[in-house]
């Protein structure tokens, strides 16, 4: 199949490419690099031996996306392209808005006019908000946002819906990512975050290679296990992997929505002591305050996408560990090293 991946530059996108191409799928990419870097895209090139035609621009330009529907017959549409900085989007709203839903509508439309009516949608474990019940299966409540990225992520899933509402002939998937972490294993690809992270393990993993200084825990003070948030981390080649069933196996029209998980909560702590492991030295940490937004604890039932699809996560916490450590020590300073 013919697969149009918006945002493949980027970490989740750039992992999908792979294997899509690996897989014998054809690939166009479409990335405004607002977050990325083309030498991901040689990357790519390097593992999979293929090329990957590129078109730089954004999704919200309505003559590129014409180009790109004109000059390749799609079959389906993977996307990626967005803002996701929680923190970000609080200082940024009209910014987020803008770039995550009307983005969004630009494309669909685009799609209509070239009668290309398959999606599946980056959308995200936020839509739950506070989860009213863990795991989190598909059918928990969503809304109860609390920050204008998420607010995004729940809008898109309400457009999509009402898309299909409108022509049943579509195909919307909506996959609900937890924490996505680690690298490919040649060490090739990986997150490549621009200053200091915001999340967990891109921040432990500059305090492993001696680039920070200390870890903070944002609260041990939380009803878990240890005090400190737990989450549910999955390496991003399986997630990856999760996008190319749902275009193998999802074949009738419909709106499908499926948690991309473990069904595993590991805390902050357990999670430092896992990268421990996978880099051999102890790393220092303090416990801070809570960070404002965040919750005790999120971790997924992932059931629907096994019944469903036959997919699941196969990679613990030791493999991401392992492989978000290999990308940081064959790339410093990510993908300008
Ligand atoms: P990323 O920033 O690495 O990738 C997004 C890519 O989209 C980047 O390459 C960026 O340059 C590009 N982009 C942004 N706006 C664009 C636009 N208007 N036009 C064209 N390109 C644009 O992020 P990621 O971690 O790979 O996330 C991919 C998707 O998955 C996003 O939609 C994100 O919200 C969603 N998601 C991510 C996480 C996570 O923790 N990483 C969790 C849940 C959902
Ligand atoms: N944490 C720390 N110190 C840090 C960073 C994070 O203790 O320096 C803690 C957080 O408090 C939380 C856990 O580590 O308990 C994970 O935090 P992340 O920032 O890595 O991830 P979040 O669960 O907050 O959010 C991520 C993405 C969101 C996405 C969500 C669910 O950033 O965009 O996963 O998919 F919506």
């Amino acid at each position: 199949m013919k697969v149009l991946v918006t945002g493949g530059a980027g970490y989740i996108g750039s992992h999908t490419v792979v294997e899509l191409q690996q897989a014998g799928h054809e690939v166009v990419v479409v990335d405004n690099l607002s977050n990325s870097s083309p030498v991901c895209l040689q990357r790519i090139e390097q593992i999979t031996g293929k090329r990957v035609p590129f078109y730089k621009g954004d999704v919200r330009d309505t003559e590129l996306l014409d180009r790109i529907f004109s000059e390749h017959n799609i079959d389906w549409v993977i996307h990626f392209a967005g803002l996701k900085a929680v923190g970000e989007s609080v200082a940024k709203p009209l910014e987020y808005y803008d770039n995550n839903i009307g983005g969004t509508l630009k494309l669909l439309e685009a799609m209509k006019a070239h009668n290309c009516k398959k999606i599946v949608f980056s959308s995200s474990a936020t839509v739950y908000g506070d989860p009213e019940r863990l795991p989190i299966d598909e059918s928990c409540k969503t809304g109860g946002t609390t920050n204008p990225y998420g607010t995004s992520k729940y809008f898109q899933e309400m457009i999509l819906n009402d898309v299909y509402k409108a022509d049943s002939e579509w195909t919307v998937v909506l996959l609900r990512y937890f924490n996505p972490v680690g690298a490919h294993e040649s060490g090739l690809i990986g997150e490549d975050p621009s200053g200091i992270p915001n999340n967990l393990t891109p921040f432990i993993a500059k305090v492993a290679i001696g680039q920070l200084p200390e870890i903070g825990v944002f609260g041990d003070d939380y009803d878990t296990p240890d005090g400190t948030g737990v989450r549910d981390y999955i390496h991003v080649v399986d997630l990856a992997k999760g996008h190319l069933v749902a275009i193998d196996k999802l074949t009738r029209s419909g709106v499908y929505t499926y948690n991309l998980g473990t069904g595993a909560g590991y805390s902050v702590l357990q999670v430092i002591h896992a990268f421990e492991k996978a880099c051999g030295h102890k790393l220092p940490y303090s416990i801070k305050p809570r960070r404002a937004g965040d919750i005790a604890m999120c971790y997924a039932s992932c059931d629907k996408a096994k019944r469903e699809l036959g997919w699941e996560a196969k990679l613990g916490i030791d493999e991401m560990c392992a492989s978000l450590w290999n990308w940081q020590t064959k790339n410093p300073r990510g993908y300008n090293s």
